[in-house]
This record gives structure tokens, C-alpha cells and sequence, in this order.
């Protein structure tokens, strides 16, 4: 941390200490938000607030907010509405708008003339201004602008942080994307790649697991194009070298970058979880291309055939988007076919909601709304037969289990956790301690969960 984020998270200290202030911060989006929003959870501690679960007596609000298609900015609109009540009944409140609709003009210009009661924006390159833009709200100024993506600043490093995940944790690896995918907002908000140096990504993920972490999520928009001193199989290669008993993740890895070195160091390394999300958007190598993918569907099953060569039963999931514009319906038959080559084991699929500013958002040829929820239905159904086969391979196994939470049908007893593969897994237990690796024999099996006892 610089010695002017310090400074200023002080001058906040000052402001605000020891008067019973209040923060709550709410979290739409990726995991990179949910970590983002962990570092303002951490900056709203040391500047003195405490942190509440509600935003009704809260006297900072922050709103972390997702650009990602149209619902995820209305459903964050419509809650920052609602705070003009909060606002009401208490005039001090400091209402921020954080993250990816943050960055964007239109949005920055409606906040600031609809949104009155909205005290400052800050993009998700500049989580390290939270205390000033705090600092001059709590003297009556606004600052909502937005801000330029493309000038960001290597993200300060040793922001102070409040980890909600328990066991589990997030750590950012780099920050950005340069791919541009022609229908994603997300190069437009996050700016250019920048990747964290490695030596700082080891010794967070150290002393994690020498705090009792056991599964650490490495994060960025696109990890696996990471590029420090080292790459990010190499990275890998490194973090998997600390001793202790825990799983490394990763997400989000983009096809067109899984070298050979990568799949090796995937088949070799067991600390890296046999799992990996590999967003394939389409099986048509015309849409493909229309995307700005950089693969084409015979390149993505080489890929994957690959990894399964090296790392044999690893889960793989994946991203579809239907509806992209000029989607025919044998570019769409492409994409069941490719689903139904690879067996996902889940898959998570989005209709295409246009991005101001994005190139997609000006192809003339959309698909109609009618023609794009019949595909979804159509992909969910295939994809749901799928889900199922592949879960069923699980039946009789024993299964190491990360065990989470009591179960959340009340059932006593029942507890539930992840595989190691990412699978939920619903288990009679030995005992009701969570944190704790389970070996677990699988009874039965159902698309979305898996069910059994511990052994
Ligand atoms: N960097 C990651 C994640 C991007 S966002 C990646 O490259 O995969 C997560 C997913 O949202 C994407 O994989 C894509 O499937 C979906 N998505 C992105 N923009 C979209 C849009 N405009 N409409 C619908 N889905 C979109
Ligand atoms: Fe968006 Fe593509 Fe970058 Fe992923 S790789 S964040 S989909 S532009
Ligand atoms: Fe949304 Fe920004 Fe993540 S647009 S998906 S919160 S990178």
C-alpha cells in the first residue's frame, strides 16, 4: 500500500472512528467483484466503519456493481433506487457505485443526473481511491465520473482485506483483458491486462494455506494469459510447491491460451483441482469468428482431449452464449453437437444481451428474442440429459469432500461440500465441523448435486 492510500484511509480513521459508523457493501457479478469487494470490505475496517448486513441504518452504502448484460445493470439500478429512501432517513449517508457500471459513460452520466443521492462512482481500477472518494463525500462533494479504463494503474498491492469465504479464498492473479470479444463490455471497464508479480501471488497464497485456507481460487478475466517474470504454468508449477494439504482453482482461462506446458503442469501438479472452466461461447466457427474468439471448434475439442489425456476424469465446464447475432440454426445445432462431444459436466448459458459500445451491439443481423429463448430452453434440456451422465459416473465412488455448511434442508447430520472436481455434494456426516476434507461415498447422483455418507 502506498504511503497516500494510507494517508488517506487515515484522514478517513479520523473523520469517522470511534462514532459507531456503519458500512455495507453489496456485491453483484464475478468472483473478481466478490474479491474486489473483499479489499472495500477491508478498506471500510481500517477507516473506521463497521461492517453491517443491512443498508437501512448503514451510513456507507457501497454497491459493487456488473455490466455484463442488461439485467445485471437493471437489478443493481433498481436497488440503488431504492436507497433514496436510506438517504432520506439519514441525510449523512454515503452512497458509493463500485465495479463495471461504474466505468461506463452512460451509466456515470445517469447516476449523476438521476441518482442525486449517489455520492461518488469508482471503477474497478480504482478500488485504491475509496478513501478519498469517501474523504470528499464526508465534506459534501460528489464525484461521480467516469473514469478511463485504459489509464489504470497497476493495482496497489497490500489494500487491506476482510476474507468471507472461510475456508475457500480468492486471490487475484492479474486484472484486465485485451481479448475483446466483440459482444464483452469487460476490456471497456477493466482496462488492459496487468498481472500481479508473481513473488506477491505466492506469498498471499503461502500464508493462506498456512492459515488453514484449503482452497484457493487464483482470479482474473483471462488467468492463463498471465505473464509476470513467469507464465501462468509456471505460476502453477510454483504455488503447487507449498506444502500443506489444500486445492488450487482457477478461473477464467480462455481456450485460445492453454499451451501444451499448461495441460502438463495440470496432469502433474495434484494440488491443482481436476477441474477446468473453459467458456467455449459457440460450436460454429463462424460465430466463433464473429465473436473474436480466436479458436475454432476443432481447436477447443484438441484442447480438451488434451486435458483429459493428461489429468484423466477432470470436470470441465464451460460458458455458452445463444442468440449472438447472425446465430443460424445450423450454427446453433453446432454448439449442441460440440456439447455433446465434450459431456460438460455443467455448463452456464447466457441469451446475448447487446453492450453500448461493444461491436456486437451494432451487427445488424439479430436473432429475435422468441427465436433465442426456444434455443435456451432447447441447450438447458440436452445440456440437463448431460449434467446427469456425467454425474452418474460419480455413483459408488469415494470422494474427497471440502466440507462447507450444515446442509440447507435443515436435515441433522447432513452436511454439504465440494469434491475436489467442484461437485456439491449432500452427505450424512461423522461430524458437524466444516473446514475439513471428508471422504465421502457417492449414493446417489442427480444433475446439479450428488448425495451420500461419509466413510
Ligand atoms: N473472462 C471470462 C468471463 C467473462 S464474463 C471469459 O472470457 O470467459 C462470463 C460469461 O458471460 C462469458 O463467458 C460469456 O459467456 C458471458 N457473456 C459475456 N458478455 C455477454 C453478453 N454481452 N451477453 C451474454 N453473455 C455474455
Ligand atoms: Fe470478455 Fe472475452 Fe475478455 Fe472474457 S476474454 S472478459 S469474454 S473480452
Ligand atoms: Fe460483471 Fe465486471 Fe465481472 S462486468 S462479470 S463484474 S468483470
Amino acid at each position: 500500500m502506498t504511503d497516500s492510500i494510507a494517508a488517506a484511509l487515515a484522514a478517513v480513521r479520523e473523520r469517522v472512528g470511534g462514532r459507531g459508523l456503519s458500512a455495507y457493501v453489496l456485491t453483484f457479478g464475478c468472483q473478481q467483484n466478490e474479491a474486489d469487494s473483499e479489499k472495500l470490505r477491508g478498506m471500510a475496517l481500517d477507516m473506521g466503519y463497521s461492517l453491517c448486513d443491512a443498508p437501512d441504518s448503514a451510513d456507507l452504502i457501497l454497491v459493487n456493481t456488473c455490466a455484463i448484460r442488461e439485467h445485471a445493470e437493471l437489478r443493481a439500478l433498481s436497488i440503488i433506487g431504492g436507497y433514496k429512501h436510506v438517504r432520506e432517513k439519514n441525510p449523512n449517508a454515503v452512497i458509493g457505485v463500485c465495479g463495471c457500471m461504474a466505468a461506463e459513460e452512460h451509466r456515470a452520466d445517469e447516476l449523476r443526473h438521476r441518482y442525486p443521492y449517489v455520492s461518488f462512482t469508482l471503477a474497478p481500477g480504482e478500488l485504491h481511491l475509496l478513501p478519498e472518494r469517501v474523504l470528499s463525500a464526508l465534506s459534501g462533494r460528489r464525484t461521480v465520473v467516469s473514469a478511463d479504463p485504459t489509464a489504470y494503474p497497476p493495482p496497489a498491492e497490500g489494500l487491506p482485506v476482510v476474507r468471507t469465504g472461510g475456508h475457500r479464498a480468492w486471490v487475484s492473479i492479474m486484472y484486465g483483458c485485451n481479448n475483446f470479444c466483440t459482444y464483452c463490455i469487460v476490456p471497456y471497464v477493466r482496462g488492459r491486462e496487468q498481472s500481479r508479480p508473481a513473488e506477491a501471488i505466492i506469498a498471499e497464497v503461502r500464508a493462506l494455506i498456512e492459515s488453514g485456507v484449503k482452497d484457493i481460487t487464483l482470479l482474473g478475466q483471462n488467468v492463463n494469459s498471465y505473464r509476470a517474470e513467469i507464465d501462468f504454468a509456471t505460476l502453477l508449477r510454483r504455488l503447487s510447491e507449498i506444502p500443506g494439504e489444500y486445492l488450487l482453482r482457477f478461473m477464467t482461462s480462455h481456450p485460445k491460451d492453454v499451451p501444451e506446458s499448461l495441460v502438463r503442469a495440470i496432469g502433474e501438479c495434484e494440488h491443482i483441482a481436476p477441474h477446468f472452466h473453459l467458456p467455449l461461447q459457440s460450436g460454429s466457427n463462424e460465430i466463433l469468428r464473429r465473436m473474436n474468439r480466436r479458436y475454432t471448434a476443432e481447436r477447443y475439442l484438441e484442447t480438451v482431449e488434451a486435458l483429459r489425456a493428461s489429468r484423466p476424469g477432470i470436470a470441465l465446464t464451460s460458458d455458452i452464449i445463444v442468440g449472438f447475432p447472425g446465430e443460424t440454426d445450423a450454427d446453433f445445432e453446432a454448439t449442441l453437437d460440440i456439447l455433446r462431444r465434450v459431456r460438460f459436466d455443467m455448463i452456464y448459458s447466457f441469451i446475448y444481451s447487446p453492450r453500448k459500445g461493444t461491436p456486437a451491439a451494432s451487427y445488424p443481423d439479430a436473432v429475435p428474442a422468441e427465436v433465442a429463448h426456444e434455443r435456451m430452453n432447447r441447450l438447458l434440456a440436452l445440456q440437463d440429459g448431460l449434467s446427469r451422465d456425467a454425474a452418474q459416473l460419480y455413483l459408488g465412488a469415494e470422494c474427497r469432500v471440502l466440507v462447507d455448511t450444515p446442509s440447507k434442508d435443515g436435515r441433522e447430520g447432513i452436511m454439504s461440500g465440494r469434491t475436489d472436481s467442484g461437485k456439491l455434494v449432500h452427505f450424512t456426516a461423522k461430524n458437524t465441523e466444516t473446514g475439513r476434507f471428508a471422504l465421502v461415498r457417492i449414493e446417489r447422483a442427480e444433475a446439479f448435486a450428488l448425495y451420500g455418507s461419509e466413510i
